[in-house]
């Protein structure tokens, strides 16, 4: 390192609030603070704007129909189509010609999609779908890779008004035959595989071994990614995409006019029991708040080249790869691969092939970029960006200052933001072109959102005290309930700080924060028994109850340990029954339990054996302790224990790999 680098890092060190580069302020979307205001003065009238955003087959008379709460509804009355919001209504505009996907996949082969080129493919699939059978309101289950077939069949689902439930492609055969089931869904459209790491991996076989334990028949669609490097034949209900596809091409199909609350999509995630939620994501309230804060937080504008290298599998990517970007006529990218292959810089140079404007992704990535150095990003140009962003989990300030300075050289904003697959878009982040940033700390609440930190009896904390985050009006990207489970919504949602009474409804995303003077808030993580592995959700139940399901295995505690790269790690502390022995086997086999069960991101990074665990008195497990001994923290008072003397014995084994 030069002086200048040494004096620059040691600057970069010590600093801890950052002004938006003048560059960026200039052409930014957002400019005036004042929006703030306009939004509390103006609530919730204020999310006309987002509303506006959109083409409506019909206008909304409502913005606001609470009269149900917490089943709110918005924009009620309108009726639009989210595809024809993404295509059409561009390519009608004049922008047929303008790239709508730049996919990339991992062995190199590109395809572009321009607006006009994308619309056809979805009105052929939407054909097919519809040739198949698929009714609006029917759940079509979406198992697959990163490809552009995937978000060519979300669009195609939307347009017929048949709800997608995208499954990730990581998520083992029991999860995907669990989501089918629980949403009656007999329509799917999966990938014989696609490329990971140079290597050619088999989807088709993990998605047969689902279908037979799927409670119901099924139609199903492949998508033939990998040609010759993987033979696959079909089954029986089981149809070539390409092939009814191309009995499709030229087919016109027009958007079904869905109702503003008419369901979008379902998307399930973790929560604190076994079972996955259903989130239920609704059209209009959902595309207008994804398409607002892609404009304001994301800056984005029709001319841009975007890219989130988030899996679409995620709320992420349908959020901020597909809805939104496509609702504002964006050019968004998609990578099939892994940021390491062949080598360490390909996303720098994706970034500099397609001259991205705006880029985001994950502090867990960036981890990695960090851990493997500047040079790979040196390597490339990255001169076009103009604003980072960051998602998925709090993101330390160490790694926020290589980012800002190695992948942004210093002239690009970051958005740190904070939201949920319930939440279906951003609420807590700065705006780019108003408010300073302060690493490690999210920013202010959006304008309109309102986020507020409590202590357990609901009353809000002082600045710099540690509370729980809750969210005190609704917001139109909001989850309506969780599919077919209104009570377990309630539940989980609402129980914590309303007052059902008073008609008082508050929102708890089961976060912990604190807020400082200036309304900044520092998102501290999860205060439920989910974890964040490299910003995946995952539930320590779900997890558990796949490692009780291995013989030999009397009881499990699953944790989650601090972990460099990850920010958690999955730890599994598991009692054999008896005439087992917790040897190296059995801790294969826990693995493998956990991988069939969920997938291989799910994978515990140690399986502990023990003869006990540490129970409080009353024979509740102690899982702060467990999480102290994964995380190699100092333990605290134990005497409260029933059985003290297991801590030890515990620590010494996780500590003394
Ligand atoms: C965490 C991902 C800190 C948080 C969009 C939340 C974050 C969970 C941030 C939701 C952030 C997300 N800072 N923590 N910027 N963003 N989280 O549903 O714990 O996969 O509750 O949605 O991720 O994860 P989910």
């Amino acid at each position: 390192m030069t002086e200048d680098d040494v004096n620059l890092e040691a600057r970069l060190e010590e600093q801890d609030t950052f002004e938006p580069p003048e560059s960026f302020v200039e052409q930014a979307n957002v400019t005036d603070e004042g929006i703030y205001e306009e939004f509390e003065e103006n609530w919730p009238e204020c999310w006309e704007q987002a509303a506006d955003l959109l083409s409506w087959d019909q206008e909304y008379d409502t913005v606001l129909e609470d009269g149900n709460a917490p089943f709110y509804e918005w924009f009620t009355g309108g009726t639009l189509n989210a595809s024809y919001n993404c295509l059409d209504r561009h390519v009608e505009d004049g922008a047929e010609d303008r790239t709508a996907i730049e996919w990339e996949g991992e062995p190199g082969e590109t395809r572009t999609y321009t607006y006009g080129e994308l619309l056809e493919e979805v009105e052929a699939f939407a054909a097919t779908l519809r040739d198949l059978g698929v009714e609006e309101d029917d759940v079509v289950t979406l198992y697959m890779p990163m490809v552009p077939e995937l978000p060519i069949a979300m669009l195609a689902c939307a347009r017929i008004g048949a709800p997608h439930s995208v499954v990730f492609a990581g998520f083992s055969a029991d999860a995907l035959a669990t989501r089918m089931n629980s949403a009656s869904s007999e329509y799917l459209v999966t990938a014989d595989g696609y490329y990971r790491r140079g290597d050619a991996l088999d989807h088709i076989s993990k998605t047969n071994e689902g279908l037979e334990d799927v409670d119901h028949e099924t139609t199903t669609i492949v998508v033939d990614r990998l040609g010759d490097d993987l033979d696959h034949t079909l089954e029986d209900g089981q149809h070539d995409y390409e092939e009814l596809v191309d009995d499709n091409r030229g087919e016109s199909v027009e958007p079904v006019t869905r109702d503003a609350e008419d369901m979008l999509f379902l998307m399930y995630t973790s929560g604190t029991t076994g079972q996955p939620k259903g989130v239920k994501h609704t059209t209009a309230g959902y595309l207008a708040y994804t398409a607002w804060t892609s404009q304001t937080v994301l800056d984005l504008e029709p001319g841009d080249t975007y890219w989130c290298s988030a899996d679409i599998g995620w709320i992420t990517g349908h959020s901020y790869i597909i809805y939104g970007p496509l609702a504002l006529g964006t050019t968004t990218v998609m990578y099939e691969g892994t940021p390491d292959y062949p080598d360490k810089d390909r996303f720098w140079e994706i970034a500099e092939k397609n001259e991205v404007d705006v880029f985001y992704t994950a502090p867990t990535a960036i981890r990695a970029f960090m851990k493997w150095g500047k040079e790979y990003p040196e390597r490339h140009d990255l001169s076009s960006l103009r604003l980072l962003g960051t998602v998925g989990e709090p993101i330390n300030p160490r790694a926020w200052k290589w980012y800002y300075k190695h992948i942004g050289g210093e002239e690009c904003p970051i958005v740190d933001t904070w939201w949920q697959t319930e939440t279906g878009g951003h609420m807590i982040t700065t705006l780019p072109g108003v408010n300073a940033m302060k690493p490690g700390s999210a920013g202010p609440a959006l304008p309109g959102v309102d986020a507020r930190i409590v202590d357990a009896q609901g009353e809000e904390v002082e600045a710099g005290e540690a509370g729980y985050l809750t969210v005190q009006k609704p917001w139109p990207g909001m989850l309506r309930t969780l599919y077919q489970n209104d009570d377990r919504f309630i539940d989980e949602y609402w129980r914590e700080y309303s007052d059902p009474d008073a008609d008082e409804w508050v929102y708890f995303p089961e976060d912990g924060a604190k807020i400082d003077e200036d309304d900044y808030i520092t998102v501290l993580g999860r205060v439920d028994d989910v974890l964040n592995v490299s910003g995946h959700r995952l539930g320590t139940m779900e997890i558990e109850s796949a490692i009780v399901g291995v013989e030999g295995v009397a009881e499990a505690a699953v944790v989650g340990g601090d972990h460099e790269v990850k920010g958690e790690a999955v730890y599994a502390y598991v009692i054999t029954e008896d005439g087992y022995e917790g040897d190296e086997e059995l801790s294969e086999k826990i693995v493998e339990g956990v991988v069939d069960a969920i997938g291989p991101i799910a994978k515990p990074e140690e399986v502990v054996f023990t003869p006990e665990l540490p129970k409080t008195r009353s024979g509740k497990i102690m899982r702060r302790l467990l999480e102290d001994i994964a995380s190699g923290n100092e333990l605290g008072n134990t005497s409260t224990l029933r059985n003290p003397e297991v801590v030890d014995d515990i620590a010494e084994q996780v500590q003394g790999d």
